[in-house]
């Protein structure tokens, strides 16, 4: 059976988007999913998702990987990466595949989140976004400025980043059973320790 491998998920993202923040929001996902796989599996594990967290950061990579050539058409954003997936071999009913038909499911309709890893991308991929835009107001314009409380703040602050649905990423409890301040805790510190990759 075909794998996925974090060197071709990279492969495949550079190729098809060239903006530089953009990227950095995919690698973002990707080490918030790694984290999240890492804190799942020492609280409430399901069997349901990969059992390694570098399938969970190729989610992240590969989610937004179309999101440069669709950002004109919504209707098209992710089914374009199920195309290259599907031209590398990666199967239907994989959990990389399944995973991808679950994300902007809102536009495309075609599938729920059902699993974990589905819904531990679909909680963390705004929550990621937020941060960034957290620490960017920063005077030293750095994630280590960024703390827990500050997020949670901002979080209750409808003005700022009025964008970023507060209900998406809340759902953390209800469909991953993890406490709002835990999980951002979690994708805080998983973007943190990678600042580097981030340019933050
Ligand atoms: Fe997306
Ligand atoms: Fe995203």
């Amino acid at each position: 059976m075909y794998k996925m491998t974090k060197e071709k998920a990279l492969e495949i993202l550079h190729k098809n988007m060239q903006n530089t923040n953009l990227r950095r929001h995919c690698y973002a996902v990707g080490f918030a999913l790694a984290g999240i796989y890492d804190y799942l599996k020492e609280n409430n594990w399901k069997a349901d998702s990969p059992d390694n967290s570098e399938d969970w950061e190729i989610l992240g990579i590969l989610h937004d990987s179309d999101y440069e050539l669709t950002k004109d058409d919504w209707t098209q954003h992710t089914l374009k990466t199920l195309e290259w997936f599907k031209e590398e071999g990666v199967s239907e009913t994989d959990p990389l595949y399944l995973a991808e038909t679950s994300h902007n499911n809102k536009i495309t309709g075609l599938r729920e989140p059902q699993t974990q890893m589905e819904w531990a991308l679909e909680c963390c991929d705004e929550l990621t976004g937020f941060i960034v835009a957290i620490a960017v107001i920063k005077p030293e314009k750095k994630l280590s400025a960024v703390d827990v409380a500050g997020v949670k703040k901002k979080f209750k602050q409808k003005a700022f980043a009025a964008a970023v649905e507060r209900e998406q990423i809340s759902q953390c409890e209800e469909k991953l059973n993890i406490p709002l301040d835990a999980f951002v805790e979690v994708v805080l510190t998983s973007m943190q320790k990678n600042s580097q990759d981030l340019g933050l």
